[in-house]
């Protein structure tokens, strides 16, 4: 092996964090940046801030490897690193749906003005579309070492439950380079990726920027596809699940993200279709993705629609009923809530009066911090003590091994509303509940 360039990886969030731990797994040094003090500390302690399965093993594997490290400080890292990569997040902005790109900017400068010699800055972050063109201006005109910086980008696909997978051996690399040079830089900071024979595509950097929105965009449109199939479904008493199905069986469309419920959340696919559509605004090519409001429209409609059952289930009067929210987070094996359909659904059915106890596996701590108006259980069935109704949100595997007569045992009355169409609605008729599901009879 040549000799490997020295990384590091600015933002250490869900994204950061898992990059900079897996490279140095995979034999780079690695210097992990963050100006978060606590979050720093706790991972140069060997402690992951967040949830995500088998990180904390990659983590203390890394550190024993001496290979990585954890500083606050950027003047160290200028002077550390071969190749930056920026993994700071953009979230939706509070007054507009475009991305908030104050970390983004605040990080490039604060390298930028330590960078005395050849570099490349690779970002990571899902951006508006023409950020790197501006970023490269900002860096040129910032950076003591002035146009020896160059700048990349390298859109990342990650999933969360799966980081770790999906950043040792991802579906495919994306370089959105300037020059060849840069192409090599990353071609090295990737070589053990590459060797595996994972494919890379090489771009320009506005096609690189457009790729992450453009999957994003359309794994959200085949989530809100099948949601919509689905609302047509509950107006003719047709079974969505069985539709999903048949339609899977045509590799043209395939199974994968056909899974209708409650929709999608995250920190990626809800803020991503927004700043898209926003951006492409911006560009006068609006009406090109106006079909994502739709797709969000649709989204938003299936946490209504899950209140609403509820309140079929109540007889129209919620108010005072008790309600057990199985999940929080905004899917299974993540404590994640932003933007979580979950927590949305708990916390409207709260302010209509109901009386919620939320449990999940992963997500109490986050979802108690955000919402402490609601109940919280120590389990599922803790939850479920004396439930009017119990409304399954987010499906992790243990929700779906409950044992209906187990649970039909605690609970006041025996109706639950499947929000993921996770369960068998026929050993739960058997057990004696009313089960109710989206776009299902
Ligand atoms: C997503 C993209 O998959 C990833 O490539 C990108 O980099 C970041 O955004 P993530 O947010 O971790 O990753 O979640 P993902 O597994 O994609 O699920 C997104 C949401 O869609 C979840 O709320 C999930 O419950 C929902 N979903 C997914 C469905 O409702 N139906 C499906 O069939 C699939």
């Amino acid at each position: 092996m040549s000799k490997l360039p020295r990384l590091t990886v600015i933002g250490t969030g869900y994204l950061g964090a898992t990059h900079a731990i897996c490279m140095a797994v995979m034999g780079y040094e690695v210097l992990g940046v963050d100006v978060d003090t606590t979050k720093i500390e706790k991972l140069g302690a060997g402690e992951v801030p967040f949830f995500e399965p088998g990180l904390p093993e990659m983590l203390a594997k890394a550190l024993d490897s001496g290979r990585l490290r954890f500083t606050t400080s950027f003047a160290e890292a200028a002077e550390f690193g071969d190749v930056h990569f920026i993994c700071v997040g953009t979230p939706q902005r509070k007054d507009s749906e475009a991305a908030d790109m104050t970390y983004v900017d605040a990080s490039v400068t604060a390298l930028a003005q330590n960078l005395r010699r050849k570099a490349l800055v690779v970002g990571k972050s899902t951006v508006p579309v023409g950020t790197a063109a501006r970023l490269t201006e900002l860096v040129r005109r910032t950076a003591p070492a002035g146009d020896q910086v160059e700048l990349a980008w390298n859109p990342e696909f990650l999933r969360e439950g799966f980081a770790v997978e999906d950043t040792m051996k991802p579906d495919r690399l994306v370089f959105g380079v300037g020059s060849e040079w840069a192409e090599q830089r990353l071609r090295s900071a990737f070589q053990p990726v590459l060797a595996q024979g994972v494919p890379v595509k090489v771009t320009d950097l506005q096609t690189a920027e457009l790729v992450k929105v453009a999957a994003n965009s359309f794994l959200a449109t085949k989530i809100s596809y099948i949601n919509a199939m689905a609302e047509v479904c509950e107006a003719t008493g047709a079974d969505v699940t069985d539709l999903a199905e048949a339609l899977a069986y045509d590799d043209r469309i395939g199974g994968k993200f056909l899974r209708p419920g409650l929709g999608f959340g995250g920190g990626c696919l809800p803020k991503d279709i927004r700043a898209f559509a926003h951006r492409a605004e911006e560009l006068g090519v609006g009406q090109a993705v106006g079909f994502l409001r739709e797709i969000d429209g649709i989204n938003r409609r299936r946490r209504a629609r899950t209140v609403d059952l509820v309140l079929e289930l109540t007889s129209g009067e919620v108010t005072g009923k008790r309600v057990a929210a199985l999940g929080a987070a905004f899917k299974p094996n993540s404590d994640d809530i932003r933007d979580a359909p979950a927590l949305d659904v708990a916390a409207t059915l709260h302010r209509m009066g109901a009386i919620v106890t939320v449990f999940d596996p992963a997500a109490n701590d986050n979802a108690r911090k955000a919402h402490p108006e609601l109940q919280y259980g120590t389990s599922a069935l803790d939850a479920a003590m004396d439930a009017d109704v119990v409304v399954l949100l987010t499906e992790w595997t243990e929700f779906r091994e409950i044992d209906p007569e187990m649970m039909g045992q605690v609970v006041t009355s025996r109706k639950i509303i499947d929000g993921r169409h996770a369960l068998d609605p026929a050993s739960w008729r058997a057990a004696g509940w009313e089960y109710r599901a989206l776009g299902r009879p």
